[in-house]
């Protein structure tokens, strides 16, 4: 890693990391409580890579507050770095398991969820991996308010499917799109990340997956961490 990635992993990171105290994973947390000032709207995007897309959206609603999860600190120090001077007072990162926040969070915290370019775990053995899934749909779905959007995008088209499949078979979820052109084409202002170019030049193409979040309650229960087993883990 640079010197420079380095020195802002040491000297950033730690004005805007989410405070590991903070996430006791029991659904409490506001926003208010991460930021320290009243949070209108929160965008929270679950594996940013270098965080192109995190920048993007900050600069673009400035007054917005933002939170990122990605646990691969090339990526992380690659953000940090890029922020500007003085570091911005509205964003937070966690360097970790998005879900170690996401479910500390009060249900109706969020209102726009970013799902871009997730690991795609293309072996049948590993889908249970992959960061939709059913469990995990309860957890967005507590956590978006009524109206709020998730955007889900992917340049593997099995992976798309996957994920449409399981998000429309939720009942919290509404797809906005009405015409193919709606999920083959990027939204309007959309900012196409270094990944998701890499993939176009080799000739995939990206699929973009709008919904929006109705009014349906979560049961209690639900899109809450399920408690580990008890008795010694089996791993294989
Ligand atoms: C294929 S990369 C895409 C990066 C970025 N979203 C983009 O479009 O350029 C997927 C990223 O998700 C991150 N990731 C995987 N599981 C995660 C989790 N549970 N919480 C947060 N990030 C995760 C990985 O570290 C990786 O950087």
């Amino acid at each position: 890693m640079h010197q420079g990635r380095m020195d802002a992993l040491e000297t950033v990171f730690p004005k805007v990391e989410v405070p590991r105290s903070l996430l006791t994973e029991k659904a409490s947390l506001t926003p208010s409580d991460i930021f320290g000032v009243p949070v209108e709207k929160l965008h929270f995007e679950i594996g940013f890579g270098a965080g192109e897309h995190l920048h993007y959206i900050m600069r673009e609603n400035p007054t917005h507050h933002f939170i990122g999860a990605e646990p691969y600190m090339n990526g992380m120090s690659a953000f940090i770095k890029g922020l500007p001077t003085p570091t911005p007072e509205n964003i937070r990162v966690h360097a970790d398991d998005a879900l170690m926040v996401l479910n500390s969070l009060k249900d109706a915290s969020v209102d726009f969820l970013y799902i871009l370019n997730p690991d795609p775990w293309p072996k049948s053995r590993h889908h249970k991996r992959r960061i939709v899934s059913e469990q995990n749909l309860a957890v967005y779905a507590r956590v978006l308010k009524t109206g709020g959007m998730m955007i889900q995008t992917t340049d593997v088209d099995e992976l798309a499917e996957w994920m449409l499949t399981k998000t429309i078979n939720c009942p919290y979820f509404e797809w906005t799109a009405e015409r193919p052109e709606d999920w083959k084409t990027a939204p309007n202002g959309w900012m196409s990340t270094r990944y998701e170019n890499k993939g176009k030049e080799a000739g995939r193409s990206q699929t973009y997956l709008i919904y929006h979040r109705n009014d349906i309650v979560v049961p209690k229960g639900q899109g809450v961490p399920i408690p580990p087993p008890k008795g010694k883990p089996k791993i294989y």
